[in-house]
């Protein structure tokens, strides 16, 4: 999606709490088509900490005097059986899939009311938010993104209207992807926790979808594109929640 952003024109700062760059980001930078005037930048930030949050966001803004938009992606993965789940892993997985969506939405929100742009935000949610994957047991995760579902819709309606000084107008929405094949699935698939040919099923395409495929859709919802789209979830899973 960054990589989709990038090629449209866009300065894209990745944050992510590994203090380097996976090799995907490198490989994105190298692809990268200087002639389209976009960028691609990165920060070590842990988004359940509100002052790292903070700190990278409110520099970002300040050296280019705007933010025009956020996809709050990050987010934890386990899975085990809630009569087993304790409350220090709940709390754990709450502060950075749900929390940490909040923290950096009100982080951009506060220099986008700063600086006066009508931005737009896309909240990674999951078709996990609303509903229970067959045979996947993942209560906390799949809860968690069903607050991120509910979470949109209410930034969305605090933050809608343009206010007499030219502040506000910004846009929240959420996207359900589908499964996808990254290396939090990769996991799940080498743990035994999923099965591959059960996910494949799930599809009503037959397939388990590729990270490329959300790159239009981060475009589509951070652009003027979606001009009028707010307080919206955006499922794109392949059929999996519609049968
Ligand atoms: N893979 C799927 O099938 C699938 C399906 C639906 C939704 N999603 C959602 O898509 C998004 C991306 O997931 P993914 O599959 O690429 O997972 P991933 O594990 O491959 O990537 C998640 C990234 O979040 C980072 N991260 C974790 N904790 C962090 C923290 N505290 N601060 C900053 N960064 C942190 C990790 O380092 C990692 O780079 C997530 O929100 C996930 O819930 C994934």
């Amino acid at each position: 999606m960054a990589e989709g952003l990038v090629e449209a024109g866009g300065k894209v700062h990745c944050l992510d709490i590994l203090p380097e760059p996976v090799e995907s980001f490198s490989c994105a930078r190298e692809r990268i088509n200087p002639e389209h005037g976009g960028a691609l930048e990165y920060h070590q930030a842990d988004v359940s900490n509100s002052e790292d949050v903070d700190r990278v966001i409110e520099s970002i803004a300040s050296e280019n005097k705007r933010l025009d938009g956020l996809i709050a992606a990050a987010a934890i993965q386990q899975c085990t059986p809630a009569l087993e789940y304790s409350s220090t892993d709940v709390a754990r997985m709450l502060s950075v899939n749900y929390t940490g969506v909040l923290l950096s939405a009100r982080s951009c929100a506060r220099q986008m009311y700063k600086y006066k742009i009508q931005g737009s935000m896309c909240f990674i949610a999951s078709m996990s938010g609303t509903i229970a994957n067959r045979g996947f047991i993942s209560p906390v995760y799949n809860s968690s993104k069903a607050a991120v579902v509910q979470l949109t819709k209410n930034l969305a309606m605090e933050w809608g209207r343009l206010k007499e000084d030219g502040s506000g107008g910004i846009r929240v929405n959420s996207l359900s992807p589908g499964h996808i094949l990254t290396p939090m699935v990769e996991e799940n698939f080498r743990k035994g926790e999923a099965d591959w040919k059960v996910w494949e099923e799930n599809s009503m395409l037959g397939r388990i979808s590729t990270p490329e495929e959300y790159k239009a859709a981060g475009l589509f919802l951070l652009s003027r594109a979606s001009s009028y789209m707010t307080g919206s979830n955006l499922i794109m899973d392949g059929g999996t929640t519609a049968w």
